[in-house]
């Protein structure tokens, strides 16, 4: 395989998950290097056949990326997707460079509501979801996804923060009503009574290369790590696998 020239965009370029990208990339004979997307200015040309450009604002001096020089980018964008779907577009559509995720799948990946619209339209099963603009007919939204409890989960959020559970009718009127109250956009979704368990997956082309059984922690129905949960090893059955990759897709 050539040398490939991969610039990896990390805002925390000494985090664990960068260095391991970096060093996996040297492994395998490649020239890395790791820039602050937060460093970077985007330009767009005047004429019809002008180059867009990036420059990176890293040192005294601002200085062009030579964006001929790169072959491939690993984009690590996150809380920060305001930006980061620019930067990541920039380089993959404008400048034409290979990018591990596009800015598209980044922008449906941090919208809750948009990633089920996506699985639906590819025929994927996810739990019975409601978005509104502004909910007031409480009880019939409640019947539309089965019943209680529910859950309402912020259509931006990570790490389990946003995920709520309601219980009774009263707790979620009040709950919505303060969520699209503080324009927080907000679905309501039916409750998955999984004993706080799920499956993290990851796929890498058309194969499954790891997969995790998280358990929430006592007392949480939320099963993220970074919550307390735990994490072992799992093997998925082939049904499984498929569907991993189909949603991945
Ligand atoms: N409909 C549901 N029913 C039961 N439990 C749920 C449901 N949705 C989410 N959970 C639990 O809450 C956890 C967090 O939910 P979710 O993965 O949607 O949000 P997040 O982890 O904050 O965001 P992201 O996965 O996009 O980083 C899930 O791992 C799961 O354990
Ligand atoms: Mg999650």
């Amino acid at each position: 395989m050539p040398q490939l020239n991969i610039l990896i965009l990390s805002t925390s370029p000494k985090s664990e998950a960068t260095k391991l990208f970096f060093d996996a990339a040297i492994r395998r004979g490649h020239n890395p290097m790791i820039k602050d997307p937060n460093s970077l200015y985007l330009l767009v040309s005047e004429s019809e056949s002008g180059y867009d450009r990036v420059y990176t604002g890293e040192g005294e001096y601002a200085e062009r990326l030579k964006a001929k020089e790169i072959d491939a980018i690993i984009p690590r964008i996150h809380g920060g997707v305001n930006f980061g779907v620019p930067i990541v577009r920039h380089f993959n559509q404008n400048l034409g460079i290979f990018s591990t995720q596009t800015a598209s799948g980044i922008r449906a990946a941090s919208n809750k509501f948009e990633t089920h619209q996506k699985l639906s339209i590819a025929g994927i099963r996810t739990p019975k979801t409601i978005f509104a603009k502004s909910p007031k007919h409480i009880k019939f939204l409640i019947e539309k996804i089965g019943n209680l409890p529910a859950i309402a989960k912020t259509v931006k959020g990570s790490l389990g923060l946003g995920v709520m559970i309601l219980k009774d009718v009263e707790q979620t009127n009040s709950t919505l009503e303060a969520l699209y109250h503080n324009q927080v956009e907000t679905l309501l979704q039916s409750f998955v009574d999984s004993k706080a368990q799920d499956i993290r997956a990851i796929v890498c082309g058309d194969t499954v290369i790891a997969a995790m059984l998280r358990t929430g922690k006592k007392g949480d129905f939320r099963a993220n790590v970074s919550r307390g949960g735990t994490g072992s090893k799992i093997e998925l059955s082939e049904a499984d696998k498929q569907l991993c990759i189909k949603a991945a897709k």
